[in-house]
C-alpha cells in the first residue's frame, strides 16, 4: 500500500493537497548542483556515477517540500549507450559525434545491454530508493522513440528538424525500423528502472509537437503506445503509473489518453479546463504552468499557482508541475514560493 499523494493523484484518488514536482527540479539553477558538476568534471560524469546521480537527485528535496523525486539522468543515455558519441557544447546542448542519417546507419544499430552499458542507471535508482527510505516516491524516465531519434538523426538540437523529417518522408520503412528498435529499447530500459525501484515513469516526448497530426500518430504516438503496453508491474506486483508528456501535443490529448497511459503531461499552451473536459476521467493530468512564471515576483507566483489549481478543478487526478523544465537562471527562492503555494492553496481547494 502506498499513501504518497503523488501516487494517489496518478491513480485519481482523493488527496489532502495537490502534489507537486518539477521537471528539471535538479540542475543548474541550484548552486549546490553547479558545485558538484564542477567537481565531477561534466554533466555526463554526474549521470554515470550512481553516488553522484543520487546526490543530485536529492538536492532539490532538501530545499523544497516536493512530493516526488526524479532520477537524475538524461534521455540521451540510450543513444550514448548505442555508441553515437554524446558530448555537450556549453550553451548549445547535446551533440553526437556519429549521427544516424541513412538506412544503412540505422541498420547498424543494436539494442544496448541494460547491464553492461546502462547498469549505472539501475544502480542509481536502487541507491536513491534506499536513501529516500519510503519518504518520497521516485520517478524513472526515458525519452520517446521519436524524440530520441530527432537527436540521433539531427546530431544535435535543431529548430527545423529538417534532416529527420526528410528521412521520415523519403525512407519511412527505415524510420520505422529505427523507431521500433528505440521503442523496444525504451521499454526494456524503463522495465529495468521499475525492477530497480522506480515507482512511476515518465516518457518525455519533447519533440512530438513538431509533427503534423498524421505523422504524430504514425511516428511518435504509436511507439509510445507500444512502450506503455510492454511496461511491467513493480517487484511487489503493484501497477507502475506512466505519464506521457508530449510538448506541443495539446491538439492530441484524446489520442494520448487512448494509449493506456495513466497521466498526461500538459505544456502551457493548453487550457486545463478544456483538457479535463476532453479526456474526462480516463487519465490524471500533470503540468501546464508556464516555466517563465518562475521569473515573476513571489507574490505573483502565488496568485498564478492558485489560479492554476482552480482551473484544474476539484476532480481527483491533478499533479502540479510546469509545462516544461525549470530553466538555469531561476532563483531557488522562487521555486520555494511556488512549491509552498501549491500545498497551501491545494489544501484549501480540497477542503472548500
Ligand atoms: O528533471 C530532472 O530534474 C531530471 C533530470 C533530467 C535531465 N534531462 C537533466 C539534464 C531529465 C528528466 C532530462 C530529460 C531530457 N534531456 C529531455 C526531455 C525534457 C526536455 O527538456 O524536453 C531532453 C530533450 C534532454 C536532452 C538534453 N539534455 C538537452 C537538450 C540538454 C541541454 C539542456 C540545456 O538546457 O542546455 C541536456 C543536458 C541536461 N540534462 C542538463 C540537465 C540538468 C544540463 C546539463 C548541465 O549543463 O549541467
Amino acid at each position: 500500500m502506498n499513501t504518497h499523494r503523488f501516487l494517489a493523484a496518478l491513480r485519481r484518488e482523493p488527496v489532502d493537497t495537490v502534489p507537486v514536482w518539477l521537471m528539471r527540479q535538479a540542475g543548474r539553477y541550484l548552486p549546490e548542483y553547479r558545485k558538484l558538476r564542477e567537481e565531477a568534471g561534466s554533466f555526463l560524469a554526474l549521470c554515470q556515477d550512481p553516488e553522484l546521480a543520487c546526490e543530485v537527485t536529492l538536492q532539490p528535496l532538501r530545499r523544497f517540500d516536493l512530493d516526488a523525486a526524479i532520477l537524475f539522468s538524461d534521455i540521451l543515455t540510450i543513444p550514448e549507450a548505442m555508441g553515437l558519441g554524446l558530448y555537450f557544447i556549453p550553451g548549445q546542448g547535446p551533440h553526437f559525434e556519429r549521427p544516424v542519417q541513412s538506412p544503412a546507419a540505422i541498420d547498424r544499430l543494436a539494442m544496448p545491454d541494460m547491464h553492461d552499458d546502462l547498469g549505472y542507471v539501475s544502480a542509481a535508482v536502487r541507491l536513491i530508493r534506499r536513501e529516500l527510505d519510503g519518504k518520497t516516491p521516485l520517478i524513472g524516465f526515458a525519452g520517446s522513440p521519436w524524440t530520441l531519434a530527432t537527436y540521433m538523426v539531427e546530431g544535435g538540437p535543431s529548430k527545423t528538424h529538417q534532416t529527420i523529417k526528410a528521412l521520415m518522408y523519403n525512407e519511412p520503412a527505415a524510420m520505422h525500423r529505427l523507431l521500433d528498435l528505440l521503442a523496444r529499447t525504451v521499454a526494456v530500459y524503463l522495465n529495468a528502472q521499475i525492477a530497480a525501484g522506480a515507482q512511476a515513469v515518465q516518457i518525455f516526448d519533447s519533440w512530438g509537437g513538431v509533427l503534423a497530426p498524421a505523422a504524430f500518430r504514425e511516428f511518435s504516438l504509436r511507439y509510445m503506445h507500444d512502450i506503455v503496453a510492454q511496461l511491467e508491474p513493480a517487484p511487489d506486483g503493484t501497477h507502475v503509473p506512466v505519464i506521457l508528456f508530449t510538448k506541443g501535443g495539446g491538439a492530441w490529448l484524446e489520442d494520448i489518453a487512448a494509449t493506456g497511459c495513466d497521466a498526461i503531461g500538459l505544456d502551457w499552451t493548453v487550457d486545463p479546463r478544456a483538457a479535463r473536459r476532453r479526456v474526462g476521467d480516463r487519465v490524471a493530468l500533470q503540468g501546464n504552468v508556464d516555466p517563465m512564471l518562475l521569473y515573476a515576483r513571489p507574490d505573483v507566483i502565488r496568485e498564478q499557482v492558485a489560479a492554476n489549481i482552480d482551473a484544474f478543478g476539484p476532480a481527483p487526478g491533478h499533479v502540479f508541475n510546469l509545462g516544461h523544465g525549470v530553466t538555469p537562471q531561476v532563483e531557488p527562492e522562487h521555486v520555494a514560493a511556488l512549491v509552498d503555494a501549491v500545498h497551501e492553496h491545494g489544501a484549501q481547494a480540497r477542503s472548500a
